[in-house]
């Protein structure tokens, strides 16, 4: 017999054919996210789950006996309880690699838009402000030939490296748990240690994942030592920095501006403090969002919960369920 799994969203039909020609589906496709008491109750058959970003924790894993494997298309797994998972005897795929350059593409589109002020800028023309030449005004900073501090040199932070190194001619710093010396040799960067980083960039970008030790670690302290000219850049999860020092870094001129993509609580609320500076250019988490690349990440998504299911090691389990 196929096992049963259960989709939150619907998919690109051919990912839809694959996963059907293994599984029996049962595919979510209200538009809206599903609420808690109907997803435990569709769960309450599955093996497996494929989702992006729902969070796994005890409650869900009860209503859910059968589950076996919980697929997320997105590299970033933070929403999972792993401990928990663990317990019921679940395991957890996510679909790094096919995004890595979809996200530095929009990391780079958050620098250039916060530094050259495209978002502010272009409400200037549409609202019909823009009545002489370009004053002063209108000024921004330069990407090209400044210092880039990465926070975080995963694949996507080398990817970011690559485009700042070679196609924008900029100093290239990073800050990583382990050293890695192949990427300092491919794109000329140099190692620092945070604090100096924070206060040597002209960018500072957030990449590393959402862990125990990431959370909150850009903070009062950390604004402070940074640049006044800095521009903040998290690309990661809203949450490794804490957005109450973030405001104040940008009411008080600590910093000059922000590009997010990522924030604490999402959707963000229309009315967050964050949003009435006009120096922070923010996104609705769209880091990976091209057709192309969600299309390949739902289709690793569906080959993991696939191969988990008929008792193969998926491509791409969560590091910490390797055994
Ligand atoms: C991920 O895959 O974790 C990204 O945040 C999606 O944009």
């Amino acid at each position: 017999m196929k096992p049963h799994v259960f989709v939150d969203r619907p998919l690109a039909p051919e990912v839809e054919q694959s996963l059907a020609a293994h599984c029996t589906l049962d595919i979510w496709t209200d538009g809206d996210t599903i609420p808690r008491d109907e997803l435990h109750r569709r769960l309450s058959n599955a093996e497996g789950f494929l989702t992006a970003g729902r969070r796994i924790d005890a409650a869900l894993l009860e209503a859910a006996p059968k589950l076996r494997a919980v697929s997320t298309i997105s590299v970033g797994y933070n929403h999972f309880d792993i401990d928990a998972m663990k317990r019921f005897g679940v395991i957890g795929t996510h679909t790094p690699y096919v995004l890595d350059e979809t996200v530095a593409d929009l990391t780079f589109a958050l620098m250039l838009g916060a530094a050259r002020r495209v978002a502010e800028l272009d409400h200037y023309v549409r609202e019909g402000k823009w009545k002489r030449g370009d004053g002063e005004q209108l000024f921004g900073v330069d990407v090209h030939h400044a210092v880039l501090g990465i926070i975080g040199m995963g694949r996507i932070g080398e990817a970011v490296a690559k485009r700042a190194r070679f196609g924008f001619d900029m100093t290239v710093q990073y800050y990583n748990r382990s050293r890695k010396p192949d990427a300092e040799q491919r794109y000329e960067a140099t190692y620092a240690e945070l604090d100096e980083l924070l206060a040597t960039s002209d960018f500072v970008v957030m990449l590393a994942p959402l862990t125990e030790e990431t959370k909150d670690m850009i903070g009062r302290e950390q604004f402070a030592k940074m640049k006044a000219s800095a521009i903040y850049i998290n690309v990661s999860r809203g949450a490794t920095v804490d957005e109450d020092a973030l405001i104040d870094a940008l009411e008080n001129g600590v910093i000059r501006g922000a590009g997010l993509d990522v924030y604490k609580q999402e959707p963000i609320d229309g009315s967050h403090p964050l949003l009435r500076f006009p120096n922070v250019l923010a996104l609705p988490h769209i880091g990976s969002a091209t057709t192309k690349t969600r299309i390949d990440m739902a289709k690793a998504a569906a080959n993991n919960l696939i191969a988990a299911l008929n008792g193969e090691t998926p491509p791409y389990l969560v590091p910490e369920f390797r055994s």
